[in-house]
């Protein structure tokens, strides 16, 4: 029997590593067996294409790799990740945590495309991974939206104001404010759960932010 998959998504500096380690946290104590994944898996060499990606090797501007051929090299890293390390915690009933997944390339790499083109390209990729390639799909996404000033503030912040320190996409503002807007139309056709971040141009608290997820969980 397959666990429960919930997947935290979010553009950069989001809160989802906070999250979804506070959730681990709350999960286990309550006696689940939970699995905690991050994708990219920049630690396996599965992830080199992305690192390539996000370095600029393949050109200095998102759009310079093309919307299916970025995703893919996401795809076969979590393809790897799932045949390597959590396939039999997942077919064993654990709960599986994903602070990124599949979800990821609709947000970004869909946002390369026409507008016209997004609801295709969101079929394609989900036939693509969850039937053609069979990495699992998951039962909850938690989508954690925040407006992009208010991430980019975060994200100076975590590198202490060093700019150079930002991959491809983080330090493209024009790209990830129509990130977002792909989030969004994604989030309304797939069914995520939308949990607003900021209030008055700040991050709501990490603690109230936390709350609403296990509410949703908790259904
Ligand atoms: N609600 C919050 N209020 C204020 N700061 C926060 C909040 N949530 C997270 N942070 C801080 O913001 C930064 C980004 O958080 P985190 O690493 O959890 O986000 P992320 O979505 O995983 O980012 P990335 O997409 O870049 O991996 C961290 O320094 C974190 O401590
Ligand atoms: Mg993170």
């Amino acid at each position: 029997m397959a666990g429960k998959f919930i997947v935290i998504e979010g553009l950069d500096g989001s809160g989802k590593a906070t999250q979804t380690e506070i959730l681990r946290k709350t999960l286990e104590q309550r006696g689940e067996r939970v699995t905690k994944l991050t994708f990219p898996d920049y630690d396996n060499p599965s992830s080199a294409l992305v690192r390539m990606y996000l370095n600029g090797d393949f050109g200095d501007k998102p759009d310079d790799v093309n919307a299916y051929a970025a995703a893919a090299f996401y795809t076969v890293d979590r393809a790897a990740s799932y045949l390597q390390f959590w396939r039999a915690d997942y077919e064993d009933g654990c709960t599986i945590l994903a602070d990124r997944y599949a979800t990821s390339n609709i947000i970004y790499q869909m946002s390369k495309l026409p507008e016209n083109e997004w609801s295709d390209y969101i079929d394609f990729q989900q036939d693509f991974e969850y039937n053609k390639i069979k990495v699992p799909k998951p039962d909850l996404i938690i989508y954690l939206d925040v407006e992009p000033d208010v991430s980019q503030k975060l994200m100076s912040k975590r590198y202490s104001g060093d700019e150079s320190k930002k991959d491809l996409h983080e330090k493209n503002v024009d790209f990830l404010l129509n990130c977002r807007r792909s989030a969004l139309f994604a989030a309304e056709k797939l069914g995520w759960v939308r949990i607003s971040c900021t209030e008055n141009g700040e991050m709501r608290s990490i603690e109230d932010i936390s709350r609403d997820i296990l509410n949703v969980i908790e259904g």
